[in-house]
């Protein structure tokens, strides 16, 4: 395959291209990356120099960047994205940009240049929130309903993506998946963020009462799933991809994570302000893709949270770089008048 990863030089796009590259050596992957805040090409050193690699910064929005990147790629895995949605709700309109626009944007290009499979990286927060006191899980059929910035433009990039399919023909195939963790996870998230205020003496902020739920998935699981559905998939189709976690709330990860690292819990955390419109739960049910496809989760949650612990206790510089500058202003902003 000669593949288009939009988004590489951030946390998932890193960890695909690295997955890509060693287990097809012998296909070609063009990164094409803005590096805003969230891209550092830093990640991805020790393959910059792989012949079947190449890197070329650009925008999603500017149709005349992304007419340089698409040339010679049969298939667009398109990641790039804002993903935070706190800096959504600080400021929307990069959001509706890069995620809607830049996707449209994306999608006209690849219709032009023939392209055989457009494969579309989403989340499950298009779908809105579970309450705590349930055992509903998200799958293919539930409606869309989001409630951030960030997961309203994911679900208009998603409804594009499926309208290039019914209206143009376009080969395509969308994935939405669940909280990814491990390493280069922008420290904003809260597991980076969790472990590296504890290396830093800091304490780590938990909104409102802490029992927001999240369904956690190991980042090289969600590449082995996409791996699938390049391969496997079937064209037009949509693949929820869910974690092992099953209701561990933010406290109980903030917990593991102080144990892991011999740290009190009650003295690590501090209580803020709640997120505006907070989701309670997410909770995905992945039985389409294990029926059709033959995935499932292969990396325990507990004993990665350990590995991922171990590598930002590891790679100490790549954090601290990326924690100074723009993220201290953001830093500010979000958490200084929540207490
Ligand atoms: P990230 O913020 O770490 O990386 C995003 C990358 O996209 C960065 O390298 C950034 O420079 C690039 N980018 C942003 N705007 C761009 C633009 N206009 N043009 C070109 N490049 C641009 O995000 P991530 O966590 O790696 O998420 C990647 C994708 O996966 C996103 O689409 C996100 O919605 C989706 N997703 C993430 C998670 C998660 O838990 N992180 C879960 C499900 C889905
Ligand atoms: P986050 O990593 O931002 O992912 P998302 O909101 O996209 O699921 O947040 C995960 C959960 O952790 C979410 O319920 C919000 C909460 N959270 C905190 O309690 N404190 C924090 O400082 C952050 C960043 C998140």
């Amino acid at each position: 395959m000669k593949l288009l990863v939009t988004g590489g030089a951030g946390f998932i796009g890193t960890n695909f291209i690295k997955y890509w590259l060693e287990k097809y050596p012998a296909d070609d992957i063009v990164n094409f990356d803005k590096l805003t805040y969230a891209g550092n090409l830093e990640n991805l050193k020790d393959v910059e120099d792989n012949p079947h690699y190449k890197f070329i910064k650009g925008d999603v929005v500017d149709p005349d960047d992304v007419r340089i990147a698409i040339q010679e790629v049969d298939t667009i895995v398109h990641f790039a994205a804002e993903s935070h949605v706190d800096r959504s709700i600080l400021s929307p309109a990069a959001f509706i940009k890069s995620n809607v626009l830049g996707t449209q944007v994306l999608l006209d290009a690849a219709i032009e240049n023939k392209i055989k499979r457009f494969h579309h990286i989403s989340t499950d927060e298009v779908f809105g929130s579970l309450n705590l006191d349930s055992k509903s899980k998200f799958d293919e059929n539930t409606p869309y309903d989001p409630h951030s910035p960030y997961s309203a433009s994911k679900a208009g990039s998603d409804h594009l993506v499926r309208a290039y399919f019914h209206t143009y023909g376009l080969p395509i195939t969308i994935s939405n998946c669940s909280n990814n963790f491990g390493p280069y996870h922008f420290p904003e998230k809260l597991i980076p963020l969790a472990i590296t205020n504890l290396l830093e003496g800091k304490k780590i902020p938990v909104y409102g009462d802490g029992k927001y739920v999240r369904d956690w998935l190991y980042v090289d699981d969600h590449c082995r799933a996409i791996d699938l559905i390049l391969n496997k998939g079937v064209i037009g189709e949509t693949y929820l991809i869910g974690g092992m976690t099953d209701g561990i709330s933010n406290l109980s990860i903030i917990e593991l994570i102080c144990g892991i690292m011999s740290k009190d819990f009650d003295r690590s955390i501090e209580s803020v302000k709640d997120r505006p419109g907070h989701d309670r739960r997410y909770s995905v049910d992945w039985s389409k893709i294990k029926k059709d496809l033959g995935w499932q989760p292969a990396h325990d949650f507990k004993q990665w949270l350990q590995k991922t612990i171990e590598w930002y206790t590891n790679n100490q510089t790549w954090w601290r770089r990326v924690k100074s500058g723009e993220y201290q202003e953001y830093y500010q902003k979000q958490y200084a008048d929540r207490k």
